[in-house]
């Protein structure tokens, strides 16, 4: 921390005051007494100065009149014509140490009031110089304070009027002021004589203290609490220096004020600027130099000593990621250290998004935590912290690095929002596109709100910390490397149990688990069916064995009926040629007719084996869903094929009949 210090130019006494203190030291080395008329400055320093040495000070006229001996010396501000009157009427010895400025305006107004001129004078009509200048007047003149009060005199009494008015300043008036008032006068009065009186020491030292106000971050007005050009001066660097302070001495200079604005100070250098009124000795301004020297530069070693001491401290800015320790959670927030100087505080709303959880549900005392500092507050020394957009970004790091490495992350699909569904990772938004999110288009994306999947990243924007999914990809690698193991492994005759996922015409598709199969319409029952629905629908889990395999067309057979329910097998074991069946005639050729005797199995009637005698068109003596009553004269299996004959039964019927009437 740096500090530097500057005098501004035209400081202290003036050429007046100088001049009027001469006076009275010349006066003082004849070996004489001296008796000022009012003090001689107004600095109490000065004053108690020339008081050690005898002189005294007179207020009023009667203490005038009652002087014997003493040289009176009039001050640089002047004195009434009355004074001057009584002092050769007592022919008292007296110097006169008017400032030749003051006494220029004293004949000003004395020619031009004597010429019939209304006299206006801008000052402080209390201040000494102004009543000495008034009693100069052939008449009354009006003293103002400000161009607000002249406007307003000038509007009521000189607009638009004859009368001739002069305007003259005190000469320690504010040159700020003074221009306002020469503009005001101008406009409302044109014809008004505008006397710029403003004594040039005045203002060429209120522009200087100006110029340095408005780079100093700390202006120190030196010079009397009374006097009038030091109280301006105060007043125009107040108009630029947010902090100034008014002193008659080193004394009056509070270091602790002083400290915290430098404490405060956000500029590389605190700068400084002394300026001070007419009335300040150069001594006094060398002393307030001085002591704000030394105390500048304690402030700067104890500042060096902080700063080293903050820089043993880790630095922490807004953005950083940091690590620190809980060492206190409440209802509202978890305090942190963060191994700086501040105390971190988490938010709630900072902590977790889950509306239903408190700061103790998240963290406890002692866990170790990363965060991202939101806001730094050196001046209260406090840090606010995030956990949860650290959570994110450490959720979104994951997902670049997924990316990077294509693999597989988890999640629960949290809604349905136009084109696509939303899984929360980690804290980060990730966005599945519809055509990502299904095997099939035409699966519905509200069945997977709340389903956890397993999904790949497939776009990342770093910049605006966004991602985009796809569970499709990772249902397909599923399904290839389920295809691939299942090809690896199958053999004919395996068994598996699967679901129907869909029907055609000619057959079932039945999901193995990752690998759709088929069983032909002619697989699924051993009954004659027209369509796959009259055994099963999709969505039934059925078990179905391999039948065929075809790698290269990524073809697979199944069966689904069953060799125990072949009813060949059953037909085998229960029926015997000869044996007497009924059956129902399902078709009619022109050879025959085909009767089933059990479900899967019919039997051909032969033309030639209809009746006991010749049938010349089978549909002369049976119909389709006849009932007829037969005996099996041949069985072949292998074939497939059963005869029956309704002939062969009469016949024996009729043989039966025959012998029996033969033995009775
Ligand atoms: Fe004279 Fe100007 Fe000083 S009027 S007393 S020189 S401020």
């Amino acid at each position: 921390m740096k500090a530097e210090i500057i005098v501004a130019e035209n400081s202290g006494f003036c050429f007046g005051v100088d001049r009027a203190v001469k006076i009275v030291y010349n006066i003082l080395r004849e070996g004489k007494k001296v008796v000022t008329y009012g003090e001689i400055i107004h600095n109490r320093d000065v004053t108690e100065e020339l008081a050690a040495k005898g002189v005294r000070i007179a207020d009023t006229p009667e203490e005038l009149s009652a002087l014997t001996e003493e040289t009176v010396v009039i001050r640089s501000h002047g004195a009434g014509k009355d004074i001057f009157r009584l002092l050769e009427e007592k022919g008292m010895e007296y110097r006169d140490g008017t400032c030749p400025f003051v006494r220029r305006i004293q004949k000003i107004v004395e020619e031009k009031s004597a010429a019939g001129y209304d006299i206006i004078i801008m000052g402080d009509e209390n201040h000494p110089e102004v009543r000495g200048i008034a009693s100069y007047c052939h008449n009354i003149p009006k003293i103002l304070k400000d161009d607000t009060l002249l406007y307003s005199y000038l509007k009521k009494f000189y607009k638009n009027s004859e009368k001739k008015v002069a305007i003259v300043a005190q000469t320690t008036y504010n040159i700020n002021i003074w221009d306002k008032c020469t503009r005001t006068a101008k406009e409302i009065c044109p014809g008004a004589e505008i006397i710029n009186t403003v004594c040039s020491a005045t203002s060429d030292r209120q522009e200087a203290a100006a110029r340095l106000a408005r780079t100093a971050d700390l202006m120190v007005i030196v010079g009397g609490k009374h006097s009038s050009n030091t109280v301006k001066l105060a007043e125009v660097c107040g108009e630029y220096c947010k902090a100034c302070v008014h002193v008659e001495n080193a004394g009056g200079l509070d270091f602790r004020y002083i400290e915290s604005l430098v404490r405060n100070n956000v500029r590389e250098k605190f700068i400084v600027g002394i300026t001070a009124g007419a009335s300040a000795p150069a001594h006094i301004i060398k002393e307030v130099t001085n002591q704000m020297s030394e105390k500048l530069q304690n402030m700067e070693e104890d500042f060096n000593f902080e700063e080293a001491l903050d820089a043993s401290f880790k630095k922490i800015y807004t953005g950083q990621r940091v690590k620190g320790y809980i060492t206190a959670v409440n209802d509202a927030e978890a305090i942190v250290d963060v191994g700086t100087k501040h105390t971190g505080y988490v938010s709630l709303d900072e902590l977790t998004d889950d509306p239903s959880l408190k700061p103790a549900d998240v963290v406890k005392p002692g866990d170790e935590v990363e965060l991202i500092v939101i806001k730094v507050n050196d001046a209260e020394g406090i840090v606010t912290l995030s956990k949860k957009k650290v959570d994110a970004m450490i959720g979104f790091d994951k997902i670049v690095k997924a990316k990077e490495e294509d693999a597989v992350l988890e999640g629960t699909v949290s809604s349905v929002v136009k084109g696509g569904v939303i899984i929360f990772y980690e804290g980060t938004r990730v966005f599945i596109p519809a055509s990502q999110a299904t095997a099939r288009r035409d699966e519905k994306l509200e069945e997977l709100v709340k389903k956890t999947v397993k999904f790949k990243i497939i776009e990342v924007n770093e910049q605006r910390g966004k991602a985009v999914g796809s569970i499709r990809i990772v249902l397909n690698a599923e399904k290839d490397a389920a295809k691939a193991k299942f090809w690896d492994t199958v053999q004919i005759g395996d068994v598996f149990k699967g679901e129907v996922k869909s029907l055609t015409n000619y057959g079932a598709f039945v999901d193995l688990g990752g690998i759709d199969g088929m069983v032909h319409i002619s697989e699924l029952s051993w009954n004659r069916i027209k369509h796959p629905s009259e055994v099963v629908k999709a969505g039934d889990v059925i078990e179905v064995y391999v039948k065929d395999l075809d790698k290269e067309a990524d073809r697979i057979s199944l069966g689904y009926k069953k060799t125990e329910d072949n009813p060949w097998v059953k037909f085998d074991e229960n029926y015997s040629v000869g044996d007497v069946v009924k059956a129902k005639v399902v078709s009619i050729t022109p050879f025959g007719a085909f009767a089933q005797i059990v479900p899967g199995i019919d039997g051909l009637i032969h033309i030639s084996q209809l009746a006991e005698n010749r049938v010349a068109n089978v549909k002369d003596v049976l119909s389709i869903g006849d009932e007829v009553e037969a005996k099996i004269t041949e069985i072949d299996i292998e074939k497939k094929r059963i005869s029956i004959s309704i002939r062969a039964l009469i016949e024996e019927q009729g043989g039966a009949a025959e012998s029996g009437e033969a033995s009775e």
